[in-house]
């Protein structure tokens, strides 16, 4: 973990910071908007807080981004949500590029439009070899649906003669989840004043730290981020030990 001095005040910076990002709805909702434009700007901030994240130090960012329980939204608003993440993956690559940050998408790749899917393979591999910041998108993703892709996965390659029963272990299993490679968040931030991890990274955030503030997403900002790094600082990560 790196530190920085923040305000003249040395401070750890997390590693890996997940993000539930929450409240576009009532965000644009108190603004007698549509719920969409909410989805619109809280992309546009996405952006924004990696740049922000990345300068503090931040080596890995991971977002919620939709869930495999969102589909159960009404069709507009799902399609919707579609249209944006067409532009948001598209407009990433030259941004990715710009920034040196390397994008990956976790979840599950069933549902997905073939072009949206074209457009995640592309990205990946066109940023795969960056060295910045690591933003990893949690789309089409619940925490349930991985652990038990996870499990298939595993069980085929049992099957197969791969593996052993024998050889099961956390280090193994871990192989076989999307996050596959990528060190546990230190700390998850989930923003509109909800305190539950609705299906998210059940696995990954064992030992994290959780940062809960009343901020809708979009109206998150760098202040916001610097509040959390800085309650991070105050926690003391015993990891079951005294
Ligand atoms: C989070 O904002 C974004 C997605 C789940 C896609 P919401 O759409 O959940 O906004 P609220 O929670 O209804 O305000
Ligand atoms: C979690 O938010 C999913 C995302 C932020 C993408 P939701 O708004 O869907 O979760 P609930 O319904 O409040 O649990
Ligand atoms: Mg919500």
């Amino acid at each position: 973990m790196v530190t920085r001095k923040i305000e003249g005040k040395e401070y750890m910076i997390p590693t890996h910071i997940a993000i539930i990002m929450d409240g576009n709805g009532r965000w644009a909702k108190a603004k007698n908007k549509p719920r969409t434009y909410g989805h619109s700007q809280g992309s546009q901030i996405l952006e924004k807080v990696c740049e922000e994240a990345d300068d503090l130090g931040v080596k890995y960012i991971t977002v919620y981004a939709f869930s495999t329980e969102n589909w159960g939204r009404p069709k507009d608003e799902v399609d919707a949500l579609m249209k944006l993440l067409r532009k948001f993956l598209k407009d990433s690559i030259k941004k990715a590029k710009k920034n040196s940050m390397r994008v990956r998408i976790i979840g599950s790749r069933n549902n997905l439009d073939a072009d949206i899917l074209e457009s995640i393979i592309k990205l990946e591999n066109e940023t795969a070899h960056l060295t910045g910041l690591t933003l990893q998108i949690a789309l089409n993703y619940g925490s349930r649906n991985e652990l038990v892709r996870a499990m298939k996965s595993m069980m085929i390659d049992i099957k197969d003669e791969k593996l052993t029963l024998e050889q099961i272990d956390e280090a193994n299993f871990e192989k076989y989840l999307d996050t596959q490679g990528i060190p546990e968040p230190d700390l998850l931030i989930r923003t509109s004043g909800e305190h539950r991890l609705s299906n998210f990274l059940l696995w990954q955030l064992a030992y994290t730290e959780f940062y809960f503030t009343e901020k809708y997403w979009p109206d998150f900002d760098k202040d916001e981020l610097i509040k959390a790094i800085k309650y991070f600082n105050q926690r003391e990560r015993r990891f079951g030990g005294v």
